[in-house]
């Protein structure tokens, strides 16, 4: 099985080579691609470097290809590496909404992945935290009502916003007027209430994002959700406050029941020893941080809680090499002889 990575340089790229490091997924050769920018340069793999290649314009010799360099790159070169034989994973929006492209959360709508026609789509991070965390609650009590208020970190913008993070926060320290190029105003000591483009309803493309891949990850759009984004200036791992009306009614203590078996999930929820989901301690962390689990003021019957996960992993990397383990664990791709590295 021949992986690749497009993208490799990257924020997403990065976590791609990390996780699957540690991954069960086989394959016997593993490429790199990014831009020009990036030709000849190197990325340790299980301790031995490889060399990082620049794009080609055709097709790929790969069986699978995790993309994460823009939605303009996959819009334009995914279809042609699936002319070529790749099963491509992609990262970005580009497909997500095509009907016949699946969005996959592995835990959630795994055998979704299995009907791909060559593109399968991997969601948008606040998408995916926010749906590992609710879909075993909607399982159980059925959503009605879903609104989500999100605290999402520089990386979310790649590599190039945790970068302005750290630049205009030090260019604060040294008395010099900050800056802004990858967001919309200035990110230190700050936050901005807008994530992606506005569209004509007055909600930006991130919120609608969460509504339209909500529905389509648990292959039901009977309920109703909303979003607000808001961009914090944290270096990596979104939060989000998010309550939920029920049609049966929940007690906290059992969601918290449902929560600890959930995969994907790990509930931090002890409020009275300061333990509940917190960006730092998500940033890293595989599974999705679930706490501060009470019953709504509002809905009767509903829930509050409050999640943490890292969006370069769950929300990007991890989820991606997760779709392409649940694919080889089901026999829909080469095995590959050689385990990784
Ligand atoms: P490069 O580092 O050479 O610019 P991020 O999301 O962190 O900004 O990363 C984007 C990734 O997409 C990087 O690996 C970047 O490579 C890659 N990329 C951007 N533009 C292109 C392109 N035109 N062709 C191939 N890779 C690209």
């Amino acid at each position: 099985m021949r992986l690749a990575i497009v993208g490799a340089t990257g924020a997403v790229g990065h976590e791609f080579l990390r996780v699957l490091e540690n991954s069960p997924l086989q394959f016997s050769e593993l490429r790199l691609y990014a831009s020009p920018r990036s030709a000849g340069s190197k990325l340790t793999f299980k301790g031995k470097e490889i060399t990082v290649e620049v794009m080609p314009e055709g097709p790929i010799a790969a069986d699978v290809i995790l993309a994460s360099a823009g939605g303009s790159i996959s819009k334009t070169y995914a279809p042609v590496w699936v002319e070529g034989g790749a099963v491509v994973i992609d990262n970005s929006s580009a497909f997500r909404y095509d009907a016949d492209v699946p969005l996959v959360v592995p835990e959630i709508n795994g055998d979704a992945a299995l009907k791909h026609k060559g593109i399968i789509a991997n969601p948008n991070c606040t998408t995916a935290i926010a749906a590992v965390a609710v879909y075993p609650l909607h399982q159980r009590f059925k959503v009605k009502r879903m609104i989500v208020s999100t605290y999402q970190a520089t990386s979310g913008a790649g590599a190039k916003g945790m970068d302005e993070l750290l630049h205009e926060t030090r260019r604060y320290f040294d008395g010099e007027t900050v800056g802004n190029q990858v967001f919309a105003h200035p990110i230190p000591f700050n936050l901005i209430p807008h994530i992606d483009s506005f569209q004509d309803n007055g909600y930006t493309k991130e919120e609608m994002k969460v509504v339209w891949e909500t529905h389509k990850i648990f292959g039901d759009d009977s309920f109703k959700v909303s979003c607000t984004a808001v961009r914090i200036p944290t270096l990596r791992a979104h939060s989000e406050a998010i309550t939920l009306e029920l049609e049966k009614p929940a007690t906290p203590e059992e969601a918290r029941e449902i929560l600890s078996k959930a995969p994907g999930v790990q509930l931090v929820d002890d409020p009275g020893n300061k333990v509940y989901p917190m960006p730092l301690n998500a940033s890293g962390k595989y599974d999705v941080e679930v706490g501060r689990i009470r019953a709504s003021l509002v809905f009767d019957g509903g829930l509050e809680l409050f999640v943490s996960g890292d969006q370069l992993l769950k929300g990007a990397a991890l989820n991606a090499v997760q779709i392409a383990e649940y694919l080889q664990a089901k026999g829909a791709l080469p095995s590959g002889e050689v385990a990784a590295g």
